[in-house]
Formats: C-alpha cells, sequence, structure tokens
C-alpha cells in the first residue's frame, strides 16, 4: 500500500458507500456497492448507459432506498433516512436532466436552493454562483426553461451551491452538451474543489473527461463496480479505453 493510500484508510471517509443493493421491484439494479470518498476528493463513477450509475446517486439520497447494506455520511448511517433529512445533511444534488424549475426565473431557481436563513449569506452565496457562471447573472431575470442546455446545467449546479454543501453529487453533467461546455463546466468543478476544498462525487457515461478531473474512479457494469484507481489509472487501462473511451477522446 502506498503511503497516501494508508494516510487515506486511516481517515473516516466523508462518505461511504458499504455492500449498497438497491432493487425496482424484483429487479436488482445496484449488486454490493462499494464507494468511499474522502474529503478535498473528486470521486468519479463511469459505465455505461444503464448501468446504475443514477440509482447509486438516488440510493445515496434515500430514494429509492438500499435494500442491502449501508450508507454513512461522516461516519452516520443515514441509509434509512428519509430524503429532505439527508439533504439537509450539507449534500447537496445536481440531478440527471437538470431539472430547474422551467417557468422561475435563474434568480427564483437559486433562491430554491438556498438555506434561506440570512440575507446576508444568500447575496454572498449569490455573487459566488455569479463569478463562477458569469452567464447566470447575464441570464437572471430569464426563466430556466428558456435556458440552453448548458446554461440548465450551471443553473443546477448554481442551485446545488447555494445550500453550501460540503459533498456535491453530480449526475451526468456533461449529458448532450456541446464538448466546449463540458469543458468549462468541469473546469468550474475543479476549481471549487481546488479553491473551496468542495467534495465531489460524480457519475458520468463520459469517462474521458470524467477521469481527467477526478482524483479517483470506479467502474460500473450492470449494477457492479468492476475496477477502481486514479483517474490516470483508469484512463491508461486498456478494458477502460476499448470499452468506453473508443472514438470518444474529445
Ligand atoms: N424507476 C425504475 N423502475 C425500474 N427499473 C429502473 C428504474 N430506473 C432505472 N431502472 C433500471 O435500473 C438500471 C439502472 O438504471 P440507471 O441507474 O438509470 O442507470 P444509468 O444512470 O447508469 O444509466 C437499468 O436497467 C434501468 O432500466
Ligand atoms: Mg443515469
Amino acid at each position: 500500500m502506498s503511503v497516501a493510500a494508508q494516510q487515506q484508510s486511516d481517515r473516516t471517509p466523508l462518505l461511504a458507500i458499504r455492500g449498497v443493493e438497491t432493487f425496482y421491484g424484483k429487479i436488482q439494479a445496484l449488486r454490493s456497492v462499494d464507494v468511499d470518498v474522502y474529503e478535498g476528493e473528486i470521486v468519479t463513477m463511469i459505465g455505461a448507459n444503464g448501468a446504475g450509475k443514477s440509482t447509486l446517486m438516488m440510493t445515496i439520497c434515500g430514494d429509492p432506498q438500499a435494500r442491502a447494506g449501508q450508507i454513512l455520511y461522516r461516519g452516520e448511517d443515514i441509509t434509512r433516512l428519509p430524503t429532505h433529512d439527508i439533504m439537509s445533511k450539507s449534500i447537496a444534488q445536481s440531478p440527471e436532466g437538470r431539472r430547474v424549475f422551467p417557468r422561475m426565473t435563474v434568480m427564483e431557481n437559486l433562491q430554491m436552493g438556498a438555506i434561506l436563513e440570512d440575507e446576508k449569506d444568500f447575496d454572498d452565496d449569490l455573487r459566488k454562483v455569479f463569478d463562477l457562471f458569469p452567464r447566470l447573472k447575464e441570464r437572471r431575470g430569464q426563466r430556466g426553461g428558456t435556458l440552453s442546455g448548458g446554461e440548465q446545467q450551471m443553473l443546477a449546479i448554481g442551485r446545488a451551491l447555494m445550500s453550501r454543501p460540503k459533498l456535491l453529487l453530480l449526475d451526468e453533467p456533461s449529458l448532450g452538451l456541446a464538448p466546449l461546455i463540458v469543458k468549462q463546466i468541469f473546469e468550474v468543478i475543479r476549481e471549487l474543489n481546488r479553491n473551496e476544498g468542495l467534495t465531489v462525487f460524480l457519475v458520468e457515461q463520459n469517462a474521458f473527461h470524467a477521469l481527467r478531473l477526478a482524483h479517483r474512479g470506479y467502474v460500473m457494469v450492470n449494477g457492479s463496480v468492476t475496477m477502481t484507481g486514479t483517474g490516470a489509472e483508469l484512463l491508461a487501462r486498456d478494458e477502460v479505453r476499448s470499452a468506453y473511451l473508443e472514438g470518444g477522446a474529445h
């Protein structure tokens, strides 16, 4: 074991997923999934369409709940908590397909993500989000549903950040976006991690960008984790290259 790996194993992960199994009725979508996310890391789960990535994200958020196994946040078992209790623990999620409120303006969408206790905090947080995504500032009066796909993704991430998370869960932020926009969004995630120490768990089909961004990654096939390693290690592996990167390294 390397020194870094040894140091990691001595620490409690921010998020630990242990032997998690999730079902839709009789259909098993996750099979004994183990994932650790340590504070300050960007960790990615890559996998093809239908592998179980979104199910894993949703299981972390308690809907659907895991039928077996455990999900620990800062060492606390959150497996059986209702979703709103999980989301009140400094965990924020940007779901697949972005799901911004289409009839609400950019500002109203961001307000929905905020914990409205202190107006001064709100103004500070809003300024931060607008600094990260200047486009959202320009469009602050525009309705969510009329934004481009990339702008909606920025809004979904911005809204998640308004709750001041320690752990940000991102479900396929690159889906359906032009390569240049994907690059911009991943660059913002990298900055948030570097400058604010935000911990990120990202699930992605876009293996190339996700593995380049992440410190560590996991590969999911049919609901099981089949490989794990640093982002660079996984990018270099033949199995990953042939299954996920063929012609996709843009
Ligand atoms: N609500 C649901 N009911 C039944 N099966 C589902 C449901 N959602 C997802 N599945 C199935 O679970 C598996 C994993 O899906 P999903 O987690 O969405 O994969 P991914 O996000 O990796 O594309 C797929 O076989 C999918 O058809
Ligand atoms: Mg999905």
